[in-house]
C-alpha cells in the first residue's frame, strides 16, 4: 500500500457526532455543533469571535468583504501561497501585490513590504507557511506606520503561535482552514477569526447572505432582512459535527505531528550536511504545529530524483505552490511588488514528505534511508 503524504486522523467522537447530527435531522448551519465549534475555537485562539465557514477560502472572501475592498485597492501578500489568498481579494476587484519570500521560512520577506506600499495599498496579508509564523512584530509595525489593515491567512496555522500568541489573532481578521489536508479537518471547512470587535456584527451578516438572521435566531429582532453585501459562507451541521470531534483532539494531533516533524528533522540532517537539501527553519520565537515537513533540494533535478526514489518504495511526496506572480491569473489580476529571487527556485526544489498524526514512525526512517541514496 502506498504511503500518502497527508491523511486525516480520526481517533475521537467523529462517528458518534455524525450519527447524532443525522438523528437530530437538523442539518442546516448554526445549530449546537456549530456553536460548540465557535466556543472551542474562541477558547483556543482567544479571538473575539470565531465563525465557522465552509472553507478557508470562504473565510478569506469574507475578509475581503469586511475590509470593503474596492476595485484597484491593493493587498500585499507573498507570491508563494495558495491561490485563494489572492483570488479572495481579486473577486472584489482588489489587486494582489506579490512579494518574494524569505529563504529560511518561505514566509513573506518582511523587509520587502515597505517598498511595495503605494497610494492604493489597503492591507497586508501574511501567510504562515507550514504553520510557522511570519515576522509579525515587524509586519504589525509597518502596517501601523502606514495605516494599513493586517489580515492573516492562517489556513495552515491552527495551534501554532508567534511569541506565544496564536496565529490568526494579530490582525483585525484571520482565516483558518479545516480542509482535509490540514491538521484538524472537516473535509471542507474553515473559520474566520474576528480580533477587532468593530468587525464582529458585520461578520455575522456577511456570513448569512448579507442578512441579520443571526440576530433573529438569538431572538434579538422579530424578523430578519437583507442589510448588507454577503453570501452563504456557513457550513452545515454535518461539517460542524465532524469538526467538533476533530477540535477536541487538536492538541493531541498537533503534538504527534510535531514529534514526527522532529524525527524527520533529525533523520534528514545528514542530507543537509552533504549540501543536497535544506531542512525547514523554525525561528526560536515561533511554536509550529507540525503541519508540513519539507526539504528544499539544491536542484530541481535532485528533487525529481528524490520523488522517484520515494515512489519506488511506495512513498508519496509532493511539490507545493507555484508562485502566483508567474501564474496566468496572477499576471492578469495582480502585480509584482518586489524582485523575485527566492520563490521560484524554492518552489522548483521543494518536496513535502508524508506527515499525518497516525503515521507510523518507521516511515521517517524509510524516507531517510531512501534519500540517503541520493
Ligand atoms: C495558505 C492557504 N490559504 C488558503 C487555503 C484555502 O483553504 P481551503 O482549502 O479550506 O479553502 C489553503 C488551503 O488549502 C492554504 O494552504
Amino acid at each position: 500500500m502506498k504511503i500518502p503524504y497527508f491523511e486525516p486522523t480520526f481517533g475521537g467522537r467523529e462517528s458518534e457526532y455524525l450519527a447524532e447530527v443525522l438523528a437530530s435531522r437538523q442539518l442546516a448551519g448554526g445549530g449546537r455543533f456549530t456553536r460548540a465549534c465557535h466556543e472551542r475555537i474562541e477558547q483556543v485562539t482567544g479571538a473575539v469571535r470565531a465563525l465557522t465557514t465552509h472553507s478557508g477560502t470562504a473565510a478569506l472572501e469574507m475578509i475581503a468583504l469586511l475590509l470593503r475592498i474596492e476595485p484597484g485597492d491593493e493587498i500585499i501578500m507573498p507570491t508563494y501561497t495558495f491561490v485563494s489568498t489572492a483570488s479572495a481579494f481579486a473577486l472584489r476587484g482588489g489587486v494582489p501585490v506579490f512579494i518574494d519570500i524569505r529563504s529560511d521560512t518561505l514566509n513573506i520577506d518582511e523587509t520587502l513590504i515597505e517598498q511595495a506600499i503605494g497610494p492604493r495599498t489597503r492591507a497586508i496579508c501574511p501567510v504562515h507557511y507550514a504553520g510557522v509564523a511570519c515576522e509579525m512584530d515587524t509586519i504589525m509595525d509597518i502596517a501601523g506606520r502606514h495605516g494599513l489593515a493586517v489580515v492573516e491567512d492562517a489556513a495552515q496555522g491552527f495551534g501554532a503561535s508567534y511569541k506565544d500568541k496564536p496565529l490568526g489573532t494579530f490582525g483585525g481578521l484571520g482565516a483558518l482552514s479545516f480542509h482535509a489536508s490540514k491538521n484538524v479537518v472537516a473535509g471542507e471547512g474553515g473559520a474566520l477569526l474576528v480580533n477587532d470587535p468593530a468587525h464582529a456584527e458585520r461578520a455575522e451578516i456577511v456570513r448569512e447572505k448579507g442578512t441579520n438572521r443571526s440576530q433573529f435566531f438569538r431572538g434579538e429582532i422579530d424578523k430578519y432582512t437583507w442589510v448588507d453585501l454577503g453570501s452563504s459562507y456557513l457550513p452545515s451541521e454535518i461539517t460542524a459535527a465532524l469538526l467538533l470531534a476533530q477540535l477536541e483532539q487538536a492538541d493531541a494531533i498537533n503534538a504527534r505531528r510535531v514529534a514526527l516533524w522532529g524525527r524527520y528533522h533529525e533523520a534528514l540532517a545528514p542530507l543537509e550536511a552533504r549540501g543536497l537539501a535544506r531542512r525547514p527553519h523554525v525561528p526560536q520565537h515561533c511554536a509550529h504545529n507540525g503541519h508540513i515537513y519539507y526539504l528544499v533540494f539544491d536542484t530541481a533535478e535532485r528533487r525529481a530524483r528524490a520523488r522517484d526514489i520515494l515512489l519506488e518504495r511506495d512513498i508519496n511526496s509532493s511539490a507545493h505552490y507555484a508562485p502566483l506572480h508567474s501564474s496566468p491569473a496572477g499576471q492578469r489580476l495582480g502585480r509584482t511588488g518586489s524582485a523575485m529571487k527566492v520563490a521560484g527556485p524554492a518552489s522548483d526544489c521543494l518536496l513535502r514528505m508524508p506527515l499525518y498524526a497516525h503515521m507510523e514512525e518507521n516511515v521517517v526512517e524509510r524516507v531517510a534511508e531512501a534519500l540517503a541514496a541520493l
